[in-house]
Parts: structure tokens; C-alpha cells; sequence
């Protein structure tokens, strides 16, 4: 049992997940038959146990909106202004399935050679023009395909090629999706813009939104207002309160408090504070590896707790700190403590694949926060670009890397006031893994066999039988670990899902 193996006084070692294996039990149901709803917080529970982590190569509102209609959840980063941070908040608060709310505009002085740059780095072909050039400004006509083929001169500026707003099929704001399928399918055009009674631009709808579904039952919603939910980190510093308070005004849900090292007063006092201030904002405290650093933040008033120090895939902490804990039995200890409080935890770092998900699961989590698991999808912030031998890449990096404490995120270091910036994380690349909306898919689907191998039926029943002790591991030698993985071959393609 995990017991056993986590609290042997013969072996003292921390282990990670990849030291361990869950042995198969009895299935007797199907794999679309298991159910992995769980908790985030005491108060949020999601149908998919998968948390985007507060990264700036991460989660902004992209982010957050994909993995909220994917079930899950993301926890937008507080690298940036407080007033950014809580426009982005805003934009998953106001998100509507079907609506462009910020769609990218151009201004009518735009020429064709810089259209053309601006196509090939987006990837798409319609935009609206508006006079500053700006969403939310009066709209002067769109710019397609249409408009700019066969054009030689690309000096020529937008104004005199674009299909100008009296010629447009426009909509009024408040019209609903369902009128505005209807407007595309009788006027036969590819985008309606959604316009003020002044003529200032709310909102885009394109025909291509419309075909692909735009259902997403398991999606993460506020019941009442069917708003999607989302998270938003904030550091320690007093200063912070405020961005508290400009987080709530924009609707956000929880609040992280993002520390490498969550049992510290600052933090004991920004829960309390939060709490007294907040009530009704779930408050997810960390990150923590012990049962002690756990019950100091419970007691705090903690709804939930992010477990993990030093095990990320850009992490250094452990390097240069001599401080943290492997990742198996961080997860394990704290998520058993915090059982007896009834306080959820996420596991957070060190994840690369869905059977990792599997067993913080198995271990007492009630979701995973992954950061390069979902680095390089297209709903992360960063441009792609290719690497010699032409691979698509994004850029991945650690909150403590030196380029991101520089904008503000040492924070998470206490490292605000130190003349010299240590870094605790690098700076790296990662591959292109397509939209959330594919992958998100791939990672759930991959849980759910190895529920099903294990015998559970849900994150629940996984869980009771990891307390009663039915739930059986092994720890593997590393002879074990490399039969586990790929081995033997001269050369292999690993193709993740189709
Ligand atoms: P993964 O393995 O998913 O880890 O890439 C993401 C988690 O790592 C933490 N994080 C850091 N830890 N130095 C650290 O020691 C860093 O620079 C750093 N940046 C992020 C964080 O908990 C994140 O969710």
C-alpha cells in the first residue's frame, strides 16, 4: 500500500512517480464509463482534473478559456500589471462560445506588405479595420483574402481596398448566436462584425467558429451566470492586496498564492487577509511538501493546496536551494494530512504524461498543474517559430529564471528586495502540441485507461481504495524503469493519439 511505502522507517527515501507503479485490479466497466470529476477547492470541482499552471509561457486568457471549456482550469500568471492581469481575468469572465470578443484589428493606414506579415505570423486572413486601429473603436470596413489578391502594388493602404462598413452585413450587440448563424447563412459571408448602436466594434463571429463545434459539455461553469470559471495568481508583497481586490472586481474565482515556499508569515497573513476580505474566493495556498508547512496554511483558512518544490521540468530550486521534496511522497504525505481537513490539493510540477496524472490521482490529488505538459499548444501566450532542423517550437521557461524575475515574478523568491537575482529555473524551448482542444482530450481519454486498468471507476473510488489500502504499488528498480519505457528498437516514431 502506499503506506507501506511512503512511511517504511527502513528506506527514508522521497520517490517520485516514475519510482512507482500501480498494479492492474479488476475491471468491470468500460473506459467511457469512468468519471474523473474531482476537487480543485473546497468549493470548485472540475470534470477534468488538469490545472494550467500560472506561468507567463502559460496561462493568460487563451489559456484559461480553452481549459475551462475543456473542463479543467487555468490560474492566469501575475507576471504584468494589475490592470492587465485583471483584463485578462475579465476576458474569460465575459467569454461567450461562438464570439470573438477580441478579435485583431487593423488601422485603415495599414499597408498590404504589412497586412501580408501580419497573416503569415497569425495565421488567418479577415480582419476588421477600425479607425485607431484598435477593438472596441468605430469600425471602417473588413479586409479578406478577397479584398487583396491580385493586388501588385503592396505599398497600397488598407482604406482604399477594403470592403467598407456601408457594404458590410453587420449585427447589433446583444444579438445571440443562434441570429448570427442565421445572418452568415443568408448573406452567405464568412464574418459578421457585432457593432454599438454608435458603430464601435463588441465582437466578431465567423462562419469557420460557427461549423466547428462549439458544444463543450464538461466545460468548468459558474451554474448561476454559466460564466466559465478561472484562477489568477497573485505573490505575497503587500502591494499584492490590491491586485486582490482589482482580481475580484474582474470576477475571478480563486486566488493562488504563488511561492516556492508557501509556509512563510507573508503568506499566512494574505490568506488570512483574503479570507476576511473575500469570503466567497476560494483561496489556494502553497506550495508546500510537508504535513507541517500543509497544517499551518489549513489553519489559515486554505481551500485547497498546491504541493510541490523544486520537481518542475524548468526548476533549479532543489539545485541551488538544497530544498524541496520528491514529488510521489510530497503529494502522498501532504494530500493525506489534508484529507482530515477535508482540503483538496493539486500536484503541481514534474508531469509529462497522462499515467503521471494517473498516479497523483491515485495519490491523494484532486487535480494535476501541469506547466510544459501544456506548453506549446497554440493557446499559450508566445509566437512559434522553427528550430534549424525545422521543428515547430514555443518558448517554455521557469518563473524563476532570471528573464522572468526580471519582469517581476522573484516574488515567488522573496527575492524582490536582493540586489542579486539567483536564478531557480531556466529558460527553454518546447515542441508544438496542436490546440487544447485536441489535447486536452488525449490527456483525459489516456486517464481514464489506466483508471480503468487499476479497476476505479472514478477519482473517488481511486481515492478510497488508495485509504483502505486495496489500491496496490510497486516500487521499480531502475532495471525496471527502462523496461517500462520504449527499449530495444534501432529507431521509433512516437505518435501520441489520433
Ligand atoms: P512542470 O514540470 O509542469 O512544472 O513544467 C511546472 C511548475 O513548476 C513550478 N515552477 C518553478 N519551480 N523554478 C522552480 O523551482 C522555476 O523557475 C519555476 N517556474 C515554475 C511551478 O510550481 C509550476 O506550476
Amino acid at each position: 500500500s502506499a503506506d507501506e511505502i511512503f512511511n517504511s522507517s527502513t528506506t527514508m527515501s522521497g520517490y517520485t512517480y516514475d519510482d512507482l507503479i500501480c498494479l492492474p485490479g479488476h475491471i468491470n466497466f468500460g473506459v467511457h464509463d469512468v468519471n474523473l470529476s474531482s476537487r480543485f477547492s473546497k468549493k470548485i470541482t472540475l470534470r477534468t482534473p488538469i490545472v494550467s499552471s500560472p506561468m507567463d509561457t502559460v496561462t493568460e486568457s487563451s489559456m484559461a478559456i480553452a481549459m475551462a471549456l475543456e473542463g479543467g482550469i487555468g490560474v492566469i500568471h501575475t507576471n504584468m500589471s494589475i490592470e492587465a492581469q485583471a483584463q485578462e481575468v475579465a476576458r474569460v469572465k465575459k467569454f461567450k462560445a461562438g464570439f470573438i470578443l477580441d478579435p485583431v484589428c487593423v488601422p485603415p493606414t495599414m499597408t498590404l506588405e504589412e497586412l501580408d506579415a501580419l497573416k503569415q505570423k497569425l495565421g488567418f486572413t479577415g480582419f476588421p479595420v477600425t479607425d485607431s486601429g484598435r477593438m472596441g473603436a468605430k469600425l471602417l470596413g473588413l479586409v479578406t483574402k478577397r479584398d487583396c489578391d491580385f493586388i501588385e502594388d503592396r505599398k497600397t493602404r488598407l482604406t482604399s481596398i477594403m470592403t467598407p462598413v456601408k457594404d458590410l452585413v453587420l449585427a447589433k450587440e446583444g444579438i445571440d448566436l443562434v441570429s448570427c448563424n442565421d445572418m452568415l447563412q443568408k448573406s452567405k459571408k464568412g464574418k459578421l462584425p457585432i457593432v454599438t448602436e454608435s458603430g464601435l466594434l463588441v465582437a466578431m463571429v465567423s462562419r469557420t467558429d460557427i461549423k466547428k463545434n462549439v458544444e463543450f459539455p464538461n466545460a468548468t461553469k459558474d451554474p448561476l451566470n454559466k460564466q466559465l470559471l478561472v484562477a489568477a495568481a497573485i505573490g505575497t508583497r503587500p502591494a499584492d492586496r490590491d491586485r486582490v481586490n482589482a482580481l475580484v472586481s474582474a470576477g475571478v474565482d480563486a486566488i493562488i498564492i504563488d511561492s516556492s515556499q508557501g509556509d512563510s508569515v507573508f503568506q499566512h497573513e494574505m490568506v488570512k487577509w483574503i479570507k476576511t476580505n473575500h469570503p466567497n474566493i476560494q483561496v489556494v495556498a502553497g506550495n508546500v511538501v510537508t504535513k507541517r508547512q500543509a497544517k499551518h496554511l489549513i489553519e489559515c483558512g486554505a481551500d485547497a493546496l498546491r504541493v510541490g518544490m523544486g520537481i518542475g521540468s524548468i526548476c533549479t530550486t532543489q539545485e541551488v536551494c538544497a530544498c524541496g521534496r520528491a514529488q510521489a511522497s510530497a503529494v502522498y504525505n501532504v494530500a493525506k494530512l489534508a484529507k482530515v481537513y477535508d482540503v483538496p490539493i493539486l500536484a503541481d510540477g514534474g508531469i509529462s504524461s497522462p499515467g503521471h496524472i494517473v498516479k497523483a490521482l491515485s495519490l491523494g490529488a484532486g487535480a494535476a498543474m501541469c506547466g510544459s505538459l501544456l506548453a506549446g499548444t497554440s493557446e499559450t501566450p508566445g509566437e512559434y517559430f522553427y528550430s534549424e532542423d525545422g521543428k515547430r517550437l514555443k518558448r517554455y521557461r521557469g518563473m524563476g529564471s532570471i528573464d522572468a524575475m526580471k519582469k517581476g515574478s522573484d516574488d515567488r523568491y522573496f527575492g524582490t528586495a536582493a540586489a542579486i537575482k539567483v536564478a531557480q529555473g531556466v529558460s527553454g524551448t518546447v515542441q508544438d502540441k496542436g490546440s487544447i482542444h485536441r489535447y486536452i482530450p488525449y490527456l483525459t481519454q489516456g486517464i481514464r485507461h489506466g483508471m480503468q486498468d487499476i479497476g476505479a471507476q472514478s477519482v473517488q473510488q481511486v481515492q478510497s481504495m488508495l485509504q483502505d489500502g486495496q489500491l496496490r504499488f510497486e516500487l521499480r528498480s531502475a532495471a525496471a524503469q527502462r523496461e517500462g519505457g520504449v527499449h530495444g528498437l534501432h529507431s521509433f516514431e512516437r505518435k501520441l493519439f489520433d
